[in-house]
């Protein structure tokens, strides 16, 4: 992979990276299509990392689609699939981890120890095996958008870190590889999420800005939910993640819910 980076880029091209686990959706494929749009050779890393996973059942049932995968990055003009094996990113002896100290440890962070250590350090392997000039990341994993920019800042990775838009389904539901396993009951009920982000923005839009008051609404649309088990709702700064008092500059809501064995995430502007 280095290799063939290394002469696109001694060749003047501009490398551009998509770092995904796979089963690939339309959410992905916006970002594929935005780094085509945006580079001259692009790079779609599938590789589910074992690293950033807390628990083995979810590592385990983590869907594999590789044939389909392969035929959509085809049909939107990658270059190149860098799909390395787990003993290849981690070999015998393997032992350093990446760790955003602060901006990790909030959010997803709180309830998914070592989570973040292990994309941090999976995403700063794959910037350095592909030597992108530009990275493109989804905005549905916020937080995850946050400490991977922070890194490659503070690490002078030399590179651009791009968050785009979270691509939903006709009715809100946030895309995401976990969908799959929402019984057609979870699904309907999954739209709480999306339910307590818009009343939490109406409430923002209409002026409120005390953080609990808004963080209520929220978690009352989840609680009212039936199968629906919140894990967090919070109202952040949407650069640093520290949790808000009131809304005095550009912030955000997060949250995490559970449905039967699913977690699904999702996060919002509420300015
Ligand atoms: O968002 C993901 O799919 C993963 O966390 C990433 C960035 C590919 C690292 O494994």
């Amino acid at each position: 992979m280095r290799a063939h980076s290394e002469s696109a880029r001694a060749a003047g091209r501009r490398v551009a990276l998509v770092p995904t686990m796979g089963a690939l959706h339309a959410g992905h494929m916006s970002l594929v299509d935005y780094a085509r749009a945006n580079c001259d050779e692009l790079v779609v890393s599938i590789f589910v990392n074992p690293l950033q996973f807390d628990r083995s059942d979810d590592l385990e049932a983590y869907p594999r689609t590789w044939e389909e995968d392969s035929a959509l990055c085809a049909g939107h003009g990658v270059d190149v699939i860098y799909a390395p094996t787990a003993p290849a990113m981690y070999p015998e002896g393997f032992c350093s981890k990446i760790s955003v100290a602060g901006l990790s440890e909030g959010l997803c962070g709180a309830h998914r120890p070592g989570h973040f250590d292990g994309v941090t350090t999976v995403v700063a392997k794959l910037f350095g095996a592909v030597a992108p000039h530009l990275a493109v990341f989804g905005e549905k994993d916020y937080q995850q958008l946050k400490v991977i920019q922070r890194m490659a800042r503070d690490l002078d990775m030399g590179l651009e870190v791009i968050g785009r838009p979270t691509l939903r389904e006709a009715d809100g539901l946030a895309l995401s590889s976990r969908n799959v396993h929402l019984s057609p009951e979870e699904r309907a009920n999954a739209l709480c999420l999306r339910r307590a982000l818009d009343q939490a923005r109406a409430l923002a839009a209409g002026g409120e800005s005390d953080a609990a008051a808004i963080k209520d609404v929220a978690v009352q649309e989840i609680n009212q939910t039936p199968g629906a088990r919140l894990e967090y709702a919070e109202v952040v700064d949407a650069e640093d993640l520290t949790p808000l008092a009131s809304l005095d500059g550009p912030a955000r809501m997060a949250l995490a819910v559970w449905l039967g064995s699913t977690r699904l995430i999702d996060n919002d502007a509420l300015n």
